[in-house]
């Protein structure tokens, strides 16, 4: 989103530090860093190479080294250079090493993308804010390390974020477009969720928003640090009163920082979801079949929204009615919504019985849309790129990677772990038919699910 105040801000500095540069070269010393100053641009992804996380990718090579079939592996060798986020799931993250897995610091990971860096090309890097004090409040399988108390908030506040900031703002990594990702599922669980004692908790003490609120001001006010909002998936807020709900508590919560909705530059669908992109077969949600709308299927409940793209859009148009500018631009997590595989349908149904219809025409091959742990069938989906076409009103300003696709949703056995991450009944295929057996914790690798999703990814991953 393009702030021009914070435009016309860098041009003079720039202009500043050119003089000064010219002054050194005369007098015989080192030019300065002049490529270093960042421009707040519109799309942070446009034009920019993504950086390729090097933890991922070795996670990939363990894949590799266990899977026999020859064009398996070649698609495996393909994913291991595509861009991922990298999750800040535990203070621990930030600092990287033994008390996180051996995964790399923060630091590292941005002195990684600097030599990731093309010459006169930007590089992006995205991080995933998700240490909410009481997080995951409606499950159990990411449940966190901090409590919803104020004590909680206060480690969010200095131990987290604060360390987060602290460490984006460094000025050598000022050329880096930096994109985080603010708590997946946080404020979409204090709309939907509040039957659920936990949510109700966290949303009457007022506790998440004030975190949400902490980290947007402190984020934003890094010039080169950009700031998109989980806003759950189509399947969850897709419902029109459940859309105005949420996009009324986003308008709040970003009106009540310090910078106002400019603190805000855009929106993500789909984090560590399994909607797919498009329906191409189920275009109108209103149409008749078997005298009854198709939206009044078993499967979509009512819900109009159908897809990620039509879903975006709607987002979009909600939060321009409510002020907000026009340059919000979205993203949608595409790692695991391809849907390909064998069961994709080629073609419409021909069924008159509404849910026969529904079910032989949808590319989403879950039996519920509720299923969101290592859901079994799902494949990869589009590529993570920067402003893809095809979407125009949807406003996109790219897919990404953002769930690291064989990186588990949960576990549904008690696994003993330091990380707050308990046993959840929807992880667990004899509660919950149609998700993955012998699932590890949230988070760690699931050799069995990455084989499942290289092999159904739709678009087909290319052979390396
Ligand atoms: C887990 C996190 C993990 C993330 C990405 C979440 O479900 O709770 O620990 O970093 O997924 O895999």
């Amino acid at each position: 989103m393009t702030t021009p105040y914070r435009r016309s801000r860098w041009r003079g500095l720039a202009a500043a530090l050119a003089a000064a540069t010219v002054t050194a070269t005369l007098l015989g010393a080192a030019p300065a860093a002049t490529d270093t100053t960042p421009t707040r641009v519109d799309n942070p992804f446009a034009g920019a190479s993504f950086y390729v996380n090097p933890d991922y990718a070795r996670l990939v090579e363990g894949s590799i080294a266990r899977t026999a079939d020859p064009a398996v592996r070649a698609k495996m060798k393909t994913v291991k250079r595509y861009p991922t986020a990298v999750w800040l799931d535990r203070i621990a993250a930030i600092h990287g090493g033994a008390a996180n897995a051996g995964r790399r610091s923060l630091t590292h990971h941005l002195d990684l993308a600097l030599a990731q860096k093309k010459p006169g090309r930007p590089v992006v890097a995205t991080f995933v804010v998700y240490d909410l004090p009481g997080r995951d409040c409606a499950a159990q399988a990411s449940s966190g390390e901090l409590p919803l108390t104020e004590a909680g908030l206060e480690r969010y506040r200095s131990e987290y974020i604060d360390a987060i900031a602290k460490v984006l703002a460094h000025p050598k990594y000022r050329s880096i477009r930096i994109t985080t990702v603010i708590e997946p599922d946080g404020l979409p669980n204090l709309v939907t969720n509040l039957n659920d004692p936990e949510c109700a908790q966290a949303q009457s003490s007022g506790i998440q928003v004030e975190a949400i609120r902490y980290a947007l001001d402190k984020l934003h006010a890094i010039p080169n640090v950009y700031t998109y909002m989980d806003f759950a998936h189509s399947g969850w807020l897709g419902w029109d009163s459940n859309l105005e709900q949420t996009t009324r508590l986003y308008t709040d919560v970003a009106k009540g920082t310090a910078a106002g909705l400019a603190s805000v530059d855009g929106l993500v669908t789909n984090v560590s979801n399994y909607t797919p992109l498009a329906e191409p077969f189920l275009t109108d949600p209103d149409r008749v079949v078997g005298g009854a709308p198709v939206k009044s299927s078993a499967f979509y409940g009512w819900n109009p929204q159908f897809d990620e793209a039509d879903f975006t859009r709607a987002i979009h148009r909600a939060l321009v009615a409510q002020g907000w500018p026009a340059s919000t631009g979205m993203v949608i997590d595409t790692s695991r919504n391809g849907w390909g595989g064998p069961d994709r349908p080629t073609a419409e149904s021909t069924s008159t019985t509404l849910d026969t219809y529904v079910t032989e025409s949808k590319a989403d091959r879950r039996a519920q849309r509720g299923l969101w742990c290592n859901v079994s069938g799902a494949g990869m989906g589009e590529r993570p790129r920067a402003a893809p076409a095809g979407h125009p009103d949807s406003h996109l300003d790219a897919f990404l990677w953002v769930k690291p696709p064989g990186e588990s949703d949960g576990a549904g056995e008690d696994i003993p772990n330091g990380e707050g991450k308990r046993p959840d009944p929807m992880c667990d295929p004899e509660v919950t038919p149609g998700v993955l057996p012998d699932a590890p914790l949230a988070g760690h690798w699931f050799h069995d699910q990455f084989r499942m999703l290289v092999t159904n990814a739709h678009p087909a991953i290319p052979l390396t």
